[in-house]
Parts: C-alpha cells; structure tokens; sequence
C-alpha cells in the first residue's frame, strides 16, 4: 500500500515504483542502465532498494562492462570468495547451468550472499543473459517481517543473540561442493579457509532504514553464540520455518536481459532449479556491504 502511495504522491520523479502488494520487491522502469544514472535518478533507485529489497528492472541488455558500471553506481565491489570469477572480469561471476548438468544448481539453498564474511556483501546485482523456458525462477524471504511477526518477549531474546557463520558446509574440505562428483559448470573453489567461521548479530539493523531483521540462513548460520547444539539448532529451525512461511517469501520470474538487485542485509534468496534439460546463464556483481551491527 505504502508503495502506491509513494508513487501517488509522486515520490518517484525520475523512475517508476510498481511493488508487491505486501511491498516486499518491486520492478523498476524508465530508467535505462546502460547509461550513467543522474545522481537524482539513483538517489530515488537507492530509495525504492531501502524500501523494497528486491528490485528488478526489465528489458537492460547490458553487456559485462555496463553491468560493472552499475554496479559501481551502487557502491565499490564486494568480495566474491570461492567462486572464480569470468576472465578479464574480476568482480563478475558466471552463474550457468548447461542443459546436461546433473549437479545442483548453484544457489539451491536458501542463504544471504558470503554472510560468513566480516562484511558480507550488502547488495547482489544478477543479470539474467539467458532465461529458461520454464523453471529458474529465484525466491525471495523476507527477515523484516518475519522478525517483525514475533512475539515482542522472542524478539528481546534474539535482539541479543549473536549468530555462528561459516562457509565450512558448501565450500569446505567436507562441504557440500567437495563431495558433489557431478560435473559442475562453474568453477567453485573448495578450500580449508572455509572452515572459518564468525559472529554477526542475529538480529541486525539496516543502516538506511532503521528496520530489524533476522539475520541467519540455514546454508550458513551454523550456531548461536553461547549456546549448546541442542539448543541453537531448534531455535535457528523456527526461525528459518518462520521466515519461510509463505507470505514472506517473493517468487522472482527471470525474462531475458533483466537485472535483479537484492539486500542480502535483510532478505535470503533461494535458486528455484526446475529447468533441466535448458541452459541458463547469469551474470552476478556483488556490492561491498558493512560489518553488521
Ligand atoms: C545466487 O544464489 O546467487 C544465484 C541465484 C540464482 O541463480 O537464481
């Protein structure tokens, strides 16, 4: 509702604003971003990504350079770790998948990006090059509202918990990658320096908003600090239950040559698969995020 408001007052002046009913993710128009955006049009395109966290803007063929360029426009690069990137092109992954490819596709869990870092990637920008006829799509879960809905005496709880992340399940020795004997088409790094693991609140604040949010994902989030498995382990699962609910989650359906931004402050994603047998290849820049507080 907010979101319509928004564009009724006319809010937006340089771009136009059509969001989800419930506000989370919107589609952006009138903006062309193979060009640089003038500081006033990406003021209100940084605006609409505060308010809605998922945003995608159809029809830009934008070739790897211009991709850079946006990127940019958001904010300097993130670190990309395990995964090397496209040649000649240090900052943008390949996200592809060929037709005859039995592995899971990448991004098959539901994660914040590199939330194992110690300032994971505020925004991930994904560039759809070429789209599936069925399946693909991406899935959206919203942490505002999900730790929003909480009771006020869990949320007090959890405002002072720190969570437990690694990269150790996917990407470590053990990890998921490791163990996977399909042939992949991109090239994923496993690595001991996954083992590693940090805390981060998990319950964080975000930074142009104000806003709360759950910040954990299963892929990740391995533990709570301070608490035993037993007890972490069924807290993190109602969490993530509850931030799957369905009226958290946005289903995103890719057309070609569309990009999508996200917050990987307050959102997970999830790569929805259900096309084997077709080609779908992504092109992917992160933005540089904060350490979370
Ligand atoms: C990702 O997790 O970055 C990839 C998402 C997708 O391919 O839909």
């Amino acid at each position: 509702m907010l979101a319509h408001q928004e564009q009724r007052d006319g809010a937006y002046r340089h771009i136009r604003v059509q969001a989800n009913d419930d506000g989370f993710g919107a589609e952006i128009t009138g903006v062309d971003l193979a060009q640089p955006l003038a500081p006033t049009t990406l003021d209100e395109v940084k605006r609409a990504w505060a308010r809605h966290s998922v945003l995608w803007f159809p029809d830009q063929p934008l070739t790897i350079e211009q991709l850079e360029a946006f990127t940019l426009q958001i904010g300097p690069y993130g670190v990309d770790p395990f995964v090397r990137p496209m040649p000649g092109h240090p900052n943008v992954l390949e996200v592809r998948r060929e037709p005859e490819e039995k592995s899971r596709a990448f991004g098959r869990s539901w994660h914040s990006d590199w939330s194992f870092l110690d300032r994971p990637p505020a925004a991930t920008l994904l560039l759809s090059k070429i789209t599936p006829p069925v399946g693909g799509d991406t899935l959206f879960a919203d942490g505002q509202r999900a730790y929003e809905s909480l009771s006020a005496t869990l949320r007090r709880l959890l405002d002072g918990l720190q969570a437990i992340h690694s990269a150790r399940r996917s990407y470590g020795p053990e990890g998921s990658f490791a163990k996977d004997k399909e042939r992949h088409s991109m090239p994923i790094i496993t690595s001991k320096d996954a083992e590693a693991s940090r805390t981060h609140p998990l319950v964080r604040t975000h930074p142009a908003t104000g806003r709360k949010t759950l910040y954990i994902n299963p892929v990740y989030a391995i533990g709570i600090d301070g608490m035993a498995d037993e007890e972490a382990k069924p807290l993190l699962d109602f969490l993530f239950a509850r931030m799957l609910e369905e009226r958290f989650i946005y289903r995103h359906r890719w057309r070609q040559d569309m990009l999508t931004m996200w917050d990987n402050r307050c959102t997970m994603h999830y790569a929805d698969g259900g096309y084997d047998g077709h080609r779908r290849v992504m092109h992917r820049t992160t933005v540089a995020g904060e350490r979370p507080v």
